[in-house]
């Protein structure tokens, strides 16, 4: 009989033989592995990745590690929100088994050399702004990918650019992994969580949602591109990177072969850069 009075416990591991030997374990029995990988400072969008990962696997693995290869030298990599014990515990409550915790040297040691390089999807939008990012991302997770081997991997839509370049990746590289793309999960006036929604100040998060608002008008057609920027600017936020409607399989711009459209955002509001996209 299974000790039911036992409370499930996440198993944390920091260093790549103790992956190995806990995914040895995993998938004892054949049991499929789904993943989720994450920079921490967990929060429902998260957890709601690693349910849907739950409903698809027999296990799930969740990694955190704030890439310092995805980050630009003027960007947030040493204020980035942390929460370790916060985190195992969020992960806990949703029947995560395994947490990978790696430090920086045990991703990256000395010796590191390799990088891998995007196009296709990776050009424009993002990549306009932060040059180095999408090239840090494949790398790390590819490399995450390679020292998990999971069957599914679970990404969000809130990082749509990102979601389509792990798609090109695994798809050019042959990685055979089934990458699976979630709905954003926001508050409840609109905003999309974030890690990094915990550096605004009550004033700017009363002005964050806004962001969606209006990328939903663009998409309903109440107003133009143009008209919202404006808006947007007269409402208190800062630079806007880029407002930008693409070909949602390509990130393209739109042709006649365009299938389905998407409708992208980053701008900043005081010190804070938000992202945010839309279906349309
Ligand atoms: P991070 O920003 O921690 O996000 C981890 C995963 O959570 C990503 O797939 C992201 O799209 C998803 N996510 C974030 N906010 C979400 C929301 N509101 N709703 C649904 N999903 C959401 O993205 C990264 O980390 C890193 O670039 C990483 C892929 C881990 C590589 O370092």
């Amino acid at each position: 009989m299974p000790d039911t009075t036992k409370p499930f416990e996440t198993t944390r591991v920091r260093t790549l033989p103790d992956l190995k030997a806990e995914l040895t374990g995993l998938r004892a029995g054949g049991a499929t592995v789904g993943f989720v990988p994450t920079m921490g400072a967990l929060h429902d969008g998260h957890l709601a990745l690693v349910r849907h990962a739950k409903s698809l696997c027999d296990k799930v693995v969740v990694s955190i590690f704030v890439n310092p290869l995805q980050f630009a030298p003027t960007e947030d990599l040493d204020r980035y929100p942390r929460d370790e014990t916060g985190d195992i515990a969020r992960l806990q409550s949703v029947g995560c088994d395994l947490v990978y915790l790696p430090t920086v040297d045990v991703l990256y040691p000395q010796n590191f050399v390799s990088r891998i390089e995007m196009n296709g999807p990776a050009l424009g939008l993002e990549t306009d702004f932060r040059p180095q990012f999408f090239s840090g991302v494949a790398t790390v997770v590819s490399k995450l990918f390679n020292q998990v081997r999971p069957d599914v991997a679970v990404f969000g839509e809130k990082d749509f650019q990102q979601l389509a370049v792990v798609r090109a990746m695994v798809r050019d590289f042959d990685m055979g992994i089934d990458v699976v793309g979630m709905l954003t999960v926001r508050e409840a006036d609109g905003l999309a969580l974030s890690s990094r929604n915990a550096y605004l100040t009550p004033e700017e998060r009363a002005i964050a949602p806004k962001l969606h608002q209006a990328l939903e008008a663009i998409r309903d057609g109440r107003t133009t591109i143009a008209l919202a920027r404006a808006e947007l600017q007269n409402a208190g936020f800062g630079q806007i990177d880029y407002i930008a409607l693409r070909d949602a399989d390509t990130l393209g711009e739109i042709t006649p072969e365009t299938k389905s459209r998407r409708l992208l955002a980053a701008l900043w509001l005081g010190k804070t850069r938000l992202i945010d996209n839309l279906a349309v």
